[in-house]
């Protein structure tokens, strides 16, 4: 379970606090409709403050629980990456400002891009609330990327759900811009077949631009789940998130946990701690045996069964989850 640092909890509580409830549910089942349309939209879909407000309030939980989700992947493959710098792209309310600074304490500053005036009015006054100094002074840049001809280089680039809002050839451009910009590369996307595609093929065009891939993938051969539309299936990950009771109500929903799918690609300029395979659905368990599909080194996805006979192995596999690694690092 991930659950959202607290002054991000309380800040988005005040953000909204007297608000009308109506338009923010409204709001709130207007934005849902247009994200799980999946096509990308004719202009800015966060145009009011209504808008940005219940973003951040319903979706902005997830997308940080993502994100982090991603980047612990990224701290993890290259323990020695200290980013002191981060620029995100496509920032909306400021998720993955929030998720890079609870992963990586050596942030120092960093800089967002996000043509939506109303998010940008959110997102500043939530990272004013931040305990860290990187997300309380982030530069914000108005505009769309394509305004900025100019983009300051970073230790650290992130762009999350950000993919899917952009034409082809826009997406293309995007990622071609941060492979030059950047150290590393992360690009998160919602965990469904289109947007696994998407990170696919970005994946694709940071490897053609001389990136290795540190996660999710324990190997930079061709992605075998891309490549095979035969096996109907796709790579991706799961967050689970505490919903708040205003969450619950903006969203209309019961349950007090959400699970946020996402798929997710982290590359970089160095190559990073020789990885181990990928479990790539969630752990089958049954009576004296654990049943793994992983993505292994060789660029090969399989099931691999694990029994008692196992010994070690077998207390390790019963232990693991959906989107560790296998055979988990010694130590954990
Ligand atoms: C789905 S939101 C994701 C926000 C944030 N990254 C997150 O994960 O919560 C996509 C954001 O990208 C912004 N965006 C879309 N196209 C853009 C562009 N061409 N230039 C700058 N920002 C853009 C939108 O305004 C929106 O805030």
């Amino acid at each position: 379970m991930v659950d959202l640092p607290d002054a991000l909890r309380a800040a988005l509580l005040t953000e909204t606090a007297g608000m009308p409830r109506k338009q923010l549910v409204a709001a709130t089942q207007r934005l849902i409709g247009q994200y799980r349309s999946g096509s990308a939209p004719g202009a800015p879909i966060l145009a009011s403050a209504t808008d940005a407000a219940a973003y951040a309030a319903y979706r902005m939980p997830a997308t940080y629980a993502a994100i982090r989700g991603a980047l612990a992947e990224a701290a993890r493959s290259a323990p020695d990456f200290a980013p002191r710098t981060q620029l995100d792209i496509g920032g909306g309310t400021g998720a993955a400002l929030w998720a890079a600074a609870a992963v990586f304490p050596t942030l120092t500053g960093s800089t967002v891009v996000e043509q939506s005036a109303s998010a940008t009015a959110v997102g500043r006054r939530l990272a004013g609330a931040a305990p860290w100094p990187a997300v309380r002074s982030a530069t914000w840049l108005a505009g769309t990327l394509a305004q900025h001809a100019v983009l300051p280089g970073a230790d650290l680039v992130t762009a999350a759900y950000l993919l899917t809002e952009l034409g082809e050839a826009e997406q293309r451009g995007l990622v071609d811009r941060m492979a030059a910009a950047g150290q590393v590369v992360v690009l998160v996307e919602p965990g469904t077949p289109a947007g696994f595609q998407r990170v696919a093929a970005a994946r694709r065009r940071l490897t053609d631009a001389g990136l290795h891939v540190l996660a999710p993938c324990p190997h930079g051969n061709a992605c075998p789940l891309a490549e095979s539309t035969a096996a109907g299936d796709w790579c991706h990950f799961a967050a689970r998130v505490n919903r708040s009771a205003e969450h619950r109500q903006l969203k209309e929903a019961s349950l007090g946990h959400e699970d946020e799918k996402f798929s997710y690609l982290v590359a970089a300029r160095f190559t990073g701690r020789p990885g181990a395979g990928r479990v790539l659905r969630h752990p089958v368990q049954r009576k004296g045996q654990v049943l793994l599909q992983v993505c292994g080194q060789d660029g090969t996805v399989a099931r691999t069964l694990v029994t008692k006979r196992h010994g070690r192995d077998y207390q390790r596999a019963r232990k693991v989850r959906w989107g560790d690694a296998w055979p988990p690092p010694d130590g954990d």
